[in-house]
């Protein structure tokens, strides 16, 4: 069958080899993809704007739509190829809200006991002013802009003054536009992160089911030893070793298990992905906040894992069959390092030539997942803040670190820079 997967980051460059894998999959469109999903086995990119998406799936025969990005699920895309009888994977845009509006995501989750921080929802400005003048001096607080920002609307105030700024900016300046139109005022949660990806088929009127991936954790400061500013994400590893039996057990219960419920009572029609953000604080776990779609760069770090035919998988999240989908993972781990150009996530220079030491890189056991690069010819350009990740198998996360760090040396580019840590911090 022929498959065509929307978006052209990390993530979509390894759901694309994933699915070429699969014996079903003859050819995988990708839209508009990267200079890294050119060049993958039966792959081939292609530049479609919005509307034009669904009359290529129609006119190419395409049997299977995946969507990597939260944009174009926020704007609908599901229910459209939905309405022209196209099978996709992915919440609707009613159930895209889990991500797009944090307002509601939170009120999701309070309605079914799905574990979080405790938090207010403002949208008049000066409510949220007089609500934090009441607070004691001195806390953390954690203050979310509504609307989708591009992980730019989260920001932790270590003071009260800090959160008013935030506040300001906010909803006053607008500095986010229509995403800071209503805000949440969070109490500030101490612990580890870890990111639990799933498959979840929930339709109106059947059982639902939601299948958690192996464990992942990204590292999204920009600098060793988590310092610095946050970016999209600086490299990942999954398994997550300190993600303890009991933790695991916690979070089915009391965020997986009335995740579930809760879909299923608000009559959602999500056959997608999901990504729970989660902080586990003594073996407690509170959701942070829901993704609707894989995370980049933890997807780097699982799928090469996953031990199972993805496309099949999809297929089985569409037609009722999930339950009983023979889910399998590798044992051992694999490390993820993302490679940036220098400056990210500030200015950066693009256009850098990537050489690559082939026989080098073929020593370590790693596959090249390119974000932010294009193909001239034969040879990548740089063409992003976030250049590629180099997603690295190993028996455990030792030796996975090792062997993705050793295929780093096989790389090289003007202004290369990476964090030498990913796997090692918590
Ligand atoms: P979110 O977009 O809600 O996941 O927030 C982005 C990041 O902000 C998370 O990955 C955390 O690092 C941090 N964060 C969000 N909410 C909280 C909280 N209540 N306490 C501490 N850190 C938080
Ligand atoms: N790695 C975080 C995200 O995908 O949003």
């Amino acid at each position: 069958m022929k498959v065509l997967l929307i978006g052209g980051g990390g993530r979509e460059h390894a759901i694309a080899w994933k699915l070429a894998e699969s014996e079903l999959v003859e050819k995988v469109f990708v839209a508009p993809g990267n200079g890294g999903t050119a060049l993958e086995a039966k792959c081939e990119n292609r530049a479609l704007m919005g509307e034009e998406a669904v009359a290529f799936a129609q006119a190419e025969g395409i049997a299977l739509t995946v969507v990597g990005p939260e944009a174009p699920l926020a704007e609908g895309i599901v229910d459209q190829f939905r309405k022209a009888g196209l099978a996709i994977v992915g919440p609707d845009r009613n159930a895209a809200r889990l991500e797009a509006s944090k307002v509601f995501s939170k009120d999701f989750m309070s309605r079914y006991g799905v574990r979080t921080a405790k938090s207010r929802a403002f949208s008049e400005y000066r409510e949220a002013l007089v609500y934090l003048e009441a607070l004691a001096l001195e806390q953390r607080l954690v203050i979310k802009a509504d609307g989708l920002a591009a992980g730019k609307g989260v920001l932790i105030a270590e003071t009260i003054g800090e959160a008013k700024d935030a506040l300001f900016s906010l909803m006053r300046e607008r500095t986010l536009g229509d995403a800071g139109k209503a805000v949440l005022i969070e109490e500030f949660l101490d612990g580890r992160e870890v990111s639990v990806l799933a498959a979840v088929s929930v339709r109106p009127g059947v059982r639902g089911v939601i299948r958690p991936f192996v464990a992942a954790r990204d590292h999204k400061r920009r600098f060793d030893g988590n310092a610095g500013p946050n970016t999209g994400g600086m490299g990942a590893i999954a398994p997550v070793m300190d993600f303890s039996p009991a933790a695991q057990a916690d979070f089915i219960r009391h965020i997986l298990e009335p995740t579930l419920r809760g879909m299923e009572a608000e009559g959602f029609d999500y056959r997608g992905f999901i990504f729970f953000g989660l902080m586990i604080h003594r073996e407690t776990c509170y959701l942070l906040e829901y993704n609707v779609r894989l995370g980049d760069p933890e997807t780097q770090a699982v799928l090469p894992l996953m031990d199972a035919d993805f496309a099949r998988l999809c297929l089985a999240m569409l037609d009722g069959s999930l339950a009983k989908f023979p889910l399998a993972w590798k044992r051992g781990a694999v490390c993820a390092p993302v490679v940036v150009a220098d400056g990210y996530p500030g200015a950066y220079c693009k256009g850098n030539r990537i050489s690559i030491d082939r026989a080098r890189f073929a020593h370590a056991n790693a596959r090249l997942f390119v974000a932010g690069a294009e193909l001239r010819g034969t040879e990548l350009y740089t063409a992003g803040g976030r250049v590629f990740a180099v997603s690295a198998y190993g028996q455990d996360a030792f030796t996975a670190r090792e062997q993705a760090y050793s295929a780093l040396e096989a790389l090289r580019f003007d202004g290369m820079a990476f964090r030498k840590d990913i796997g090692s911090v918590l």
